[in-house]
């Protein structure tokens, strides 16, 4: 079943049930060794699944519940199909703060692995409607709770080890994790895949995006941000007139789907500061103008 959380709409699974979970990476069309985000309703949920770390309680209780996945050391004795966590030694686990997400796991009073429910290496979804468009056929029933309030993905940090380390910028902006942990390494393009889901074309829309672009070619539609798009456009959407990053991050996905409902080929996109949101906005922009031969996750 799918249903939202306040980042994307996640394709959820008792993560406890090896054939439930399995067909997660079916629907999608997954990489078996790409594992799971791991839903659970609080903090003492976790406790039977994982280790906790200094790191892992302070960044809990500042985001918990929220946009932010933990990655910790998987118990032994956790009940979670291997399949879910990809026979990690890790487990990824988050609190989403929706209601519906919250009602939900707590009507099944277990554990939910979930991946954003969209084909694996599209663009997540972040109305009941993208969910329909991308995987009706698969899906047998979608919770709709409406757009999402973050509209990207959460922010999944490392707390395994001595070091935090910023696997996927995401919902909760890099500063605000700095505030509380000092500063983070954040997963370099040279780093080792110690999480599948980075691999380089990821979101992607049909269209091919030109970043930061400063001028519009007469082929191509403009994703404009801030109150003075670009001329010359043969169609713009904006991410946010106000140049509201919040609002820009909200409907980001919403707008890529757009451009490719209209059947537009080439979008420029205007620079967004990569400050805040902005540095997810930015990441999953760049991963959505990534040449398309590399293998995809997600
Ligand atoms: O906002 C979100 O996180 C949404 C909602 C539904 O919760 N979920 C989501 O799931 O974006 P997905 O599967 O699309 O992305 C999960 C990311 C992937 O990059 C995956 O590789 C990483 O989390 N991940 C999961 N378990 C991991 C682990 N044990 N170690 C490292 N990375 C892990
Ligand atoms: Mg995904």
């Amino acid at each position: 079943m799918a249903f939202p959380t306040e980042t994307v709409y996640g394709l959820g699974a008792i993560a406890t049930n090896d054939r439930a979970v399995s067909r997660i990476f079916h629907a999608k069309g997954r990489p078996w060794q790409n594992p799971l985000i791991v839903h659970i309703t609080d903090r003492s949920a976790a406790f039977p699944l994982a280790y906790w770390t200094d790191t892992a309680e302070v960044l809990a209780d500042a985001f918990w519940p929220g946009p932010l996945t933990l990655v910790m050391t998987r118990k032994v004795s956790a009940p979670i199909s291997p399949l879910a966590t990809a026979g990690l030694s890790t487990i990824a686990l988050r609190v989403p703060a929706a209601t519906v997400a919250r009602d939900l796991l707590q009507e099944v009073m277990l554990p939910v692995a979930a991946p954003s429910a969209n084909p694996s290496g599209r663009v997540s979804p972040t109305r009941a409607e993208h969910v329909n468009d991308g995987l009706g056929e698969e899906v047998d029933l979608i919770l709709d709770g409406g757009p999402c309030s973050v509209g990207i993905e959460s922010s999944v940090v490392d707390v395994s080890g001595e070091t935090p380390k910023i696997l996927r910028v995401g919902g909760i902006p890099v500063a605000q994790i700095e505030e509380l942990v000092g500063k983070v390494a954040t997963r370099g393009e040279t780093d080792a895949i110690t999480s599948p889901g980075q691999l380089d074309s990821h979101y992607a829309p049909n269209a091919q995006l030109r970043l930061d672009a400063d001028t519009v070619d007469g082929h191509e539609a403009l994703l404009a941000f801030g109150p003075e798009p670009l001329p010359g456009a043969k169609l713009t959407r904006n991410l946010s007139a106000e140049g509201d990053l919040g609002q820009a991050a909200r409907d980001l996905f919403a707008h890529l789907r757009d451009l490719d409902a209209a059947g537009v080929e080439s979008v420029a996109v205007m620079p967004i500061p990569n400050v805040g949101l902005g540095a997810a906005i930015n990441d999953r922009l760049r991963r959505a103008a990534a040449p398309r031969s590399q293998p995809t996750a997600g």
